[in-house]
């Protein structure tokens, strides 16, 4: 299909434009207002975060797209209440986050579970932490176990598993303190691109089946608009909102998808947002009459 084929991503069937109004009418979870974060560095000031606005729905499936350095871990571990703001408001359910807290779950690229303890007790841990008894912790890790679709190996260790099973414990265990909200940080990012489909599949299913809104940090193109109900896109130096794009492929979502011409669409859009087109170079004449001046070896012959 050449460009010239392609829907605008902002055109929405009716039915897309449906779901949009229902999920706006949803009540908020997360708020973010004038949201600033400066880093003072030896080099002087970076501003990582420049006057960051956006809201996120109940069951609401959003995620955070740019290049790399635009701030989006900066923004999660805020988000998290894992880094300090230098000014803004966050608001979880309306009111102000200060802190970490059981309302937020975190899944991160990097394997985080506990290698001293089975995956059993790994999802088990938070659940006592926060004062289930032994036997009630293990009977509700034993059903987010069994979600993930790891039943078979509750009595395994981190060092057995693949890097997907990983993950799914990881997910298992974030979702286990039952938070109003998933904050994801690139969780697929070290995967290899088939257990990746597998796991944003999964985790599709997943989010269908149970009460939970989810930010979901990626650079990858395709797995932003497969997954994502709207996307914001970032751009770096100063990390700023480009655009919140409403995502025009129906849910529930197919990797038949994937080629549909409202997915092509969006995924223009992004590359145009994420990738935008060099400005030309100008080559400077004395500049190449200098390099003329160096001998070019014969027996390479022409580059042509
Ligand atoms: N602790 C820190 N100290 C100084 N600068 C930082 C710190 N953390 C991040 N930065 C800077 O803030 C910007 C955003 O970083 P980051 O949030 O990691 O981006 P991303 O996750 O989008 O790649 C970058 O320019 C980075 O160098
Ligand atoms: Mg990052």
């Amino acid at each position: 299909m050449t460009d010239l084929e392609l829907p605008s991503y902002l055109d929405q069937t009716d039915a897309v434009q449906d779901r949009f109004t229902r999920l706006k009418q949803r009540p908020v979870i997360l708020e973010v207002n004038n949201l600033q974060k400066e880093f003072e560095t030896p080099q002087g000031q970076v501003v990582a975060l420049n006057d960051i606005n956006f809201k996120t729905h109940r069951r609401e499936f959003v995620c955070v797209i740019g290049p790399s350095g635009c701030g989006k871990s900066t923004l999660i571990r805020i988000l998290a209440g894992l880094e300090s703001k230098t000014s803004g408001k966050v608001l979880l359910d309306g009111k102000e986050v200060t802190g970490p807290g059981p309302d937020r779950g975190m899944v991160f690229q990097g394997y985080t579970l506990f290698p001293w303890l089975t995956v059993k007790r790994n999802v088990m841990f938070g659940l006592e932490l926060a004062g289930r008894g032994k036997s009630i912790a293990e009977d509700e890790a034993r059903q987010w176990i069994e979600l993930v679709g790891l039943s078979k190996f509750e009595n395994s260790y981190p060092h057995q598993l693949s890097g997907g099973m990983k993950q799914r414990v990881a997910i298992a265990r974030a979702l286990a303190n039952q938070p109003r909200i998933l904050l994801m940080d690139e969780p697929f990012g070290a995967l290899d691109a088939q257990t990746r489909a597998k796991m944003q599949a999964s985790l599709m299913e997943i989010w269908k089946n149970i009460d939970i809104t989810i930010l979901f940090i990626t650079h990858d193109l395709d797995e932003a608009v497969y997954l994502a109900d709207r996307i914001l896109v970032l751009k770096a130096h100063p990390g700023e909102v480009q655009e919140l794009i409403e995502v025009p492929v129906p849910q529930p979502r197919t990797q038949e998808q994937l080629l549909s011409p409202e997915f092509l669409a969006t995924k223009k859009r992004l590359e145009e947002l994420i990738h935008p087109p060099e400005t030309e170079v100008e080559i400077n004449e004395d500049h190449m009459n200098m390099v003329r001046m160096v001998p070019v070896d014969d027996e390479v012959g022409s580059v042509f």
